[in-house]
């Protein structure tokens, strides 16, 4: 096993992008940041120096960060992010997971412009992918553009309550495409050779979209999610939420020509104003096709196919191999997680209601961050009065919300399940799908489906080979359940995806406590960000 060392110096960008100058915060000076790639087993070391303006948490999102959270940058959850001029190295290891994530600021409306691919590769010396190795490996990484200051886009959304501003272009690697109004933006393009299989390595770094993908002519095998490797699943379009990745074997068995691929926006909520934040493309280019060629473009799903995206969400299973965990049966804490937005309510003093503000909960709580340290800094401080341990088991009875800094406690190894139950708000937000993410762990995806979760759907649960994800999306008015063992003590922060969510309170926190020795959290590394 290797140690895979990276700086990231965090710092402001001059860019052209959209026929637009700006002024953006960066990884070094790359959009999208630094790749990381690294092979299972390796230790990962990342310097990062804040240059910026603002506090910054880096997250490496989908890393188990086991007995390491100190290192999982979750702003406030876990640490209290690196002052402007500070820096601090995250260190982790790799263990026991393969495929793609990604990493991104978690603090901030940096997580615009912050994020790259962490690629895991299969150790050396072991059998390798679970299918045959790949010619060459693409990666894939999809963002929103805004040509106005992203700082400002999301005040705007949040003193609305309306949501963020949309974006102004979706991107392919940090490029638009040439299917915007702008002539001559960049567009990302890459050369493939015929009769060969790649990887594409596919991640959703947009704040608020999910998307559909496709590329002209060419079929997918996504063989792994999230890092985890699924049973073979063929198919010409892929479904992607914020925050998830997919792994898919494309084989160049078309004519040697350019062909499009192209990311367009997947909205459920059909009655909200329509995201239409436009088409994303790039190009894909046959080796010796001619230079003239008029590339195909694919012909893309609607923004509201339903269909078509659950169709995609809810047919990959996991390749459940003989010496992966299975599925937990005995269930320590079995949850209802009823979550969604709503107006906010009306303070005793108002005489008028804000029309629009809005609030997110999940079982009425609406989750607040700590204001001067981070939960697992309390935890591990037994610094009391930072927050409570009363997140409850299922949504109140009378509909009431409250702000509150509340989590749920386990013990170490105690198993969780959560039925994640989305509630419609009128019919005007908060029907889309939300991305739930859950930190410091995987959870096997038991079912999903539309309406309200019946318990007779018990029956209906894959507990041979269900999928395994870090996040779910669930249907917008739908459920999803999810299963997990709370095997890594810490805080870990489960919340919606989509960025604008999460200030308005979609979220909660799990707090598993310390299992018999060696399974203790240690204390917080060198330079650890503490607020006190
Ligand atoms: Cu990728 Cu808490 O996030």
């Amino acid at each position: 096993a290797a140690v895979v060392e990276h700086t990231f110096n965090v710092g402001a960008t001059n860019i052209s992008q959209l026929c637009t100058e700006s002024v953006i915060y960066t990884a070094n000076e790359q959009l999208p940041g630094p790749t990381i790639e690294a092979n299972e087993g390796d230790t990962v070391v990342v310097h990062v120096v804040n240059e910026s303006p603002y506090s910054l948490s880096v997250h490496w999102h989908g890393i188990f960060q086991l007995l390491n959270g100190w290192a999982d940058g979750a702003y406030l959850i876990t640490d209290c992010s690196i002052q402007p001029s500070g820096n601090f190295t995250y260190q982790f290891n790799i263990t026991g997971q393969e495929g793609t994530l990604w990493w991104h600021a978690h603090s901030s409306l940096l997580r615009a412009t912050i994020y790259g691919a962490l690629i895991i590769k299969p150790r050396n010396g072991t059998a390798g992918y679970p299918f045959t190795a790949p010619y060459g490996e693409i990666p894939i990484v999809f963002g929103e553009w805004w040509n106005k200051n992203v700082n400002d886009v999301e005040i705007d959304g949040h003193l609305t309550g309306l949501g963020p501003a949309i974006s102004d272009a979706l991107t392919i690697n940090g490029m638009p495409g040439d299917h915007t109004s702008c002539k001559g933006a960049g567009v990302y393009e890459v050369e493939v050779a015929s009769n060969k299989t790649y990887l594409l390595r596919i991640v959703n770094a947009a704040l608020n979209v999910e998307l559909f993908f496709k590329v002209a002519h060419h079929n997918f095998t996504v063989v792994a999610v999230d890092a985890c490797y699924t049973g073979p699943y063929t198919t010409d379009v892929i479904a992607i939420a914020p925050g998830q990745t997919v792994d898919a074997l494309m084989t160049t068995l078309a004519p040697p020509r350019w062909y499009y691929m192209a990311a367009t926006v997947f909205d459920s909520n059909t009655a909200s104003i329509p995201f239409n934040n436009g088409t994303a493309t790039g190009i894909i280019k046959y080796e010796g096709a001619p230079n003239e060629t008029i590339a195909s473009m694919p012909s893309m799903p609607a923004h509201n196919d339903v269909v078509t995206a659950n169709n995609f969400y809810w047919s990959l299973t996991g390749l459940a191999r003989s010496d992966d965990p299975a599925v937990p049966t005995t269930v320590n804490h079995s949850m209802i997680v009823e979550f969604g937005l709503d107006q906010e309510p009306c303070a005793p003093d108002q005489t008028k209601c804000k029309e629009y503000a809005l609030v997110a909960f999940m079982n009425g709580y609406s989750f607040q961050p700590p204001k001067k340290v981070s939960l697992l800094n309390a935890l591990f401080d037994d610094l009391t009065d930072v927050y409570s341990e009363d997140f409850p088991m299922s949504p109140p009875s009378v509909p009431t919300i409250r702000k509150a800094t509340s989590v749920k406690k386990v013990m170490y190894n105690d198993v969780v399940e959560v039925v994640l139950q989305s509630k419609k708000y009128k019919t005007k937000v908060g029907t889309e799908n939300h991305p739930i993410h859950l930190h410091g762990y995987n959870f096997f995806v038991l079912a999903q489906g539309l309406g309200r979760y019946d318990p007779t759907e018990r029956s209906t649960f894959n507990l041979v080979n269900p999928q395994v994800r870090n996040t779910v999306a669930v249907p917008g008015g739908g459920w999803a359940v999810i299963r997990f063992t709370a095997n890594n003590p810490g805080m870990w922060f489960m919340h919606c995806h989509l960025d604008a969510h999460v200030p308005l309170g979609l979220g909660m926190v799990f707090e598993v406590l310390d299992g018999p020795a060696p399974n203790i959290l240690p204390p917080p590394p060198d330079g650890y960000p503490k607020c006190y």
